[in-house]
């Protein structure tokens, strides 16, 4: 007989290609700052909260600022990235994440996103698969970032799932550390070098074959 588990996703990264925008979205803040801003450097942003993201730039480039200003380049940042968003389809899903989302579902497994963004909805709204989620924990619900396992721990607990019986797929170093410090699964998307602390590593979810994820469903 099989039985229910939790399998929760992070967004960014995870089902949408969206660390792209981001970037380019930081980049016009950092610019008219005169602050140096490459790819490298936008790795030290993935899974991290829109405030804290602006503290690193700021610290990169060794720039004080006001409350007011900070308050100001969030409002800024965010505009220029919704407006990334604007046309986003399901054609911006990261490849192999339906057919991992149908076989959960056709196997009456729960699935719960756990990701830092305050714009998950809109966007899981966009790419059309907001029905998908039997529960949607996002940055506007939490106080604590990633690797801290709040967001993880309130999704499992509103699928209604200890920790052992929840899997996470995460793209970020902090998101894999707080699966772990939450003790549950984790699951590396992407490369398997940088987040070498994930209990199973998958280039992308193309590479999940259907044996994985049903030895995870029978566990
Ligand atoms: C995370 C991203 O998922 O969400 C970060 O990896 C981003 O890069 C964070 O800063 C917050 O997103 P948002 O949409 O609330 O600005
Ligand atoms: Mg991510």
């Amino acid at each position: 007989m099989k039985k229910t588990k939790g399998f929760i996703f992070d967004l960014d990264g995870v089902i949408v290609d969206t660390a792209k925008y981001h970037y380019l979205a930081w980049k016009q803040i950092a610019d008219s700052l005169s602050i140096e801003f490459t790819h490298e450097h936008n790795e030290l942003l993935k899974g991290v909260s829109r405030v804290r993201s602006l503290d690193i730039i700021l610290e990169l480039g060794n720039v004080q600022a006001t409350q007011e200003q900070k308050d100001q380049w969030l409002v800024q940042k965010n505009e220029e990235y919704l407006s990334y968003l604007v046309n986003m389809d399901e054609s911006e899903l990261l490849p192999g994440v339906l057919p991992v989302l149908n076989y959960l579902k056709e196997n009456q497994q729960l699935i719960a996103l756990g990701s830092a963004s305050k714009n998950a909805r809109p966007i899981l709204e966009k790419t059309g698969i907001l029905s998908y989620f039997d529960a949607i924990v996002d940055g506007n619900d939490v106080s604590n970032a990633k690797p801290d396992p709040e967001v993880f721990l309130i999704a499992a607990k509103l699928l209604n799932v200890p920790a052992s019986a929840a899997f996470v797929f995460e793209d970020s170093v902090a998101g894999i550390q707080a699966a772990n410090i939450g003790n549950m699964t984790s699951i590396g998307i992407g490369d398997a070098t940088i987040l070498h602390e994930a209990h199973y590593n998958f280039k992308d979810f193309t590479c999940i074959g259907t044996p994985f994820l049903n030895e995870l469903i029978q566990r």
